[in-house]
C-alpha cells in the first residue's frame, strides 16, 4: 500500500516538530498508479524484498552502533560481507577523528555561597581539580586580562564576542587554574571548544542567572575561592570507516562516465539502537545494491555506507574530500537515506540542503509521482550526509519522513516502530529514480559546471526538521 503524500510546507513541518508522531493512515493504491510505470522502473523495483530490509534492521539494531567502537566496527565487517555477496567490490575506508569522552563528574563549589549551583560541561573541555580564588574577568579579552590579576585564579567571564576556546585559552595565558563562562542570555548554556588545544584549563559553565549572582557575591566577599571539578573527559583519536560498494557501468564502450552514489549513515548516537537513525537507511542501501546488481546501465552506481555521520557528518565529508576534482565532476547525484522506516514519523520528504529542486529531487519527483500518484513532497534540511555533497556542488537530497518520531535519537529507536510499507515506498521511489538515470538510454543531458558551495558546517545543525 502506498501513502499518500501531503503537501506540508516546511514552515508547517517546522511548527508540527517531533513531539506529536503522526499516525500513517494507510491508503489503498488507487487503480491507475502503477501502469504509469514503465518497463525500467518495474525492472528497477520487481525484486525488492522488504524482509531482507527488515532483517538486516534486525541483525544492524540489537545494540547502539557507536562511531569507532566494536559494534560500529561489527556492522562494517557485516555490509562489506552483504556487498561481497552479491558480487561487488568493496572498498573499506578508514579515517581517523578527535573524539570526545563526556566527563562522569563535574562541581563547582563555592564556599559561603549557599545557592545550588549548575555547572555544565564544554565539549572538549579537560578534566582537572581546582581551587583557586574568583576574579571577575569580563567576555574574556586579551584587554580584560591585562585590567585584572588572573594568575592562579579562576576567571568568571560572560559569553559573547568570540569563541568559548578563544576565552579559556586566553584565560590560560594569563595564567589562571580555571575558568567558569556564564550565558548571556536566559537559560543554560552548553558549548562546544570545537577540538583539543594544548592550552586549555578546566572549564565550566553556568546560566546568566547564576553568574550573575556568584558574580554579585565575589564582589561582596572580597578573596571568595571556588573549587572547580571535571573528571573523566577525555580527548582521543578514534578510527571509523565508510563501506562502498561499486557497480560498473554493464558496458565500457556505454560508459556515460557519470556516477551516482547513494549513500546512508551505518553509526547511532550513544544508547540508541538507531533501527530508524539510521539501520534503516543502510538496509535500504544493501536490498538497493542486491536488486540493482545485474541491472543494465550505463552509469556507475556506488553503494556507500558512512561511518561518524552523528558526530558531525565526519566519514561523508571524509569521502568527499577524499575524492579528486575530476571525480567529484563525475558524480551527478547522492541519493542521502537517513530514518526512512518509522511508522511513527510523519510522511516522506525529499529534503535539499537549500530548499531548490537538483536532478536527486526531480528524479524523485517523477519516481514518487508514478508510483504513489503524487509526488514526494520538496523540503530543506541539512543535518546529514548530503551535506558535504552538495558543497561540492553535487546535487543531493535527503530521504526522510517528517515530522520526525518521537524516538529520534532515544534507546527507544528499536525494530518494532518500524514499518515494512515505509521502507518498501523509500526503496521503490529511489531504485525507480535512480534507475531512470542509470539505464541504458543513450541520452546524457549535459550537466551544470560544478560549484563547490562551501558553508560553514555549523549553519546546517540549526536548520533541522525536527
Ligand atoms: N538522522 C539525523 C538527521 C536528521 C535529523 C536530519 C533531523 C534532519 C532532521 C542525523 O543522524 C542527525 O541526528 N544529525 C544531527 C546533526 C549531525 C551533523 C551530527 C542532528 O540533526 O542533530
Ligand atoms: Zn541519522
Amino acid at each position: 500500500m502506498k501513502k499518500k503524500t501531503i503537501a506540508l510546507t516546511l514552515t508547517a513541518m517546522l511548527a508540527v516538530g517531533a513531539s506529536i508522531p503522526t499516525a500513517v493512515i494507510a491508503k489503498p493504491i488507487e487503480a491507475g498508479y502503477q501502469e504509469a510505470l514503465d518497463q525500467f522502473d518495474q525492472k528497477a523495483i520487481r525484486k525488492i524484498d522488504v524482509d531482507r530490509i527488515y532483517n538486516h534492521i534486525a541483525t544492524l539494531s540489537e545494540e547502539p552502533r557507536v562511531a569507532g567502537t566494536d559494534v560500529e566496527n561489527r556492522a562494517v565487517d557485516y555490509l562489506r560481507e552483504e556487498f561481497e555477496s552479491y558480487g561487488y567490490d568493496v572498498a573499506v575506508q578508514p579515517f581517523t577523528y578527535t573524539g570526545y569522552t563526556e566527563p562522569t563528574r563535574i562541581d563547582l563549589n563555592v564556599p559561603g555561597f549557599d545557592q545550588g549551583l549548575n555547572p555544565g560541561n564544554f565539549t572538549y573541555g579537560v578534566s582537572g581539580d581546582v581551587t583557586a580564588g574568583l576574579v571577575d574577568a569580563g567576555i574574556g579579552s586579551p584587554a580584560d586580562f591585562e585590567r585584572v590579576d588572573a594568575k592562579g585564579k579562576i576567571a568568571v567571564v560572560q559569553r559573547g564576542e568570540f569563541s568559548f576556546a578563544d576565552k579559556i585559552v586566553n584565560a590560560s595565558e594569563a595564567g589562571a587554574a580555571g575558568v567558569i563562562i556564564y550565558n548571556s542570555g536566559p537559560g543554560a548554556l552548553n558549548g562546544t571548544l570545537g577540538g583539543h588545544d594544548d592550552r586549555l584549563i578546566p572549564a565550566v559553565s553556568l546560566s546568566h542567572e547564576q553568574g550573575q549572582a556568584l558574580l554579585k557575591h565575589v564582589k561582596a566577599n572580597a578573596g571568595s575561592e571556588a573549587r572547580i571539578v571535571v573528571e573523566g573527559a577525555k580527548t582521543g583519536e578514534h578510527v571509523s570507516h565508510n563501506v562502498i560498494a561499486t557497480k560498473h557501468p554493464t558496458s565500457k564502450k556505454k560508459d556515460t562516465g557519470e556516477v551516482i552514489v547513494i549513500g546512508s549513515h551505518m553509526d547511532s548516537v550513544p544508547g540508541a539502537p538507531g533501527a530508524n537513525d539510521n539501520a534503516s537507511g543502510t538496509s535500504v542501501t544493501l536490498e538497493l545494491a542486491r536488486v540493482m546488481k545485474d541491472l543494465p546501465s550505463d552509469t556507475e552506481i556506488r553503494f556507500a555506507s558512512f561511518g561518524a555521520e552523528e558526530l558531525g557528518l565526519i566519514g561523508s565529508h571524509h569521502y568527499v574530500n577524499e575524492l579528486s576534482e575530476e571525480e567529484k565532476d563525475q558524480i551527478i547525484a547522492n541519493f542521502n537515506l537517513d530514518m526512512v522506516g518509522s511508522r511513527d514519523a510523519g510522511d516522506l520528504m525529499v529534503a535539499s540542503v537549500d530548499g531548490e529542486p537538483n536532478l536527486v529531487t526531480e528524479l524523485t519527483h517523477k519516481s514518487s509521482k508514478k508510483l504513489n500518484g503524487e509526488p514526494t513532497t520538496l523540503g530543506r534540511s541539512g543535518s546529514s550526509d548530503h551535506v558535504p555533497f552538495h558543497q561540492a556542488g553535487i546535487p543531493a537530497a535527503l530521504f526522510i519522513h517528517s515530522p520526525l518520531e518521537p524516538w529520534y535519537h532515544t534507546p527507544q529507536d528499536t525494530l518494532d516502530k518500524i514499518s515494512k510499507e515505509k521502507l518498501l515506498d523509500v526503496a521503490e521511489i529511489v531504485a525507480a529514480a535512480v534507475y531512470d538515470r542509470a539505464r541504458f538510454d543513450n541520452q546524457h543531458p549535459k550537466n551544470k559546471k560544478r560549484e563547490e558551495t562551501p558553508v560553514p558546517k555549523e549553519a546546517f545543525y540549526e536548520q533541522s526538521i525536527r
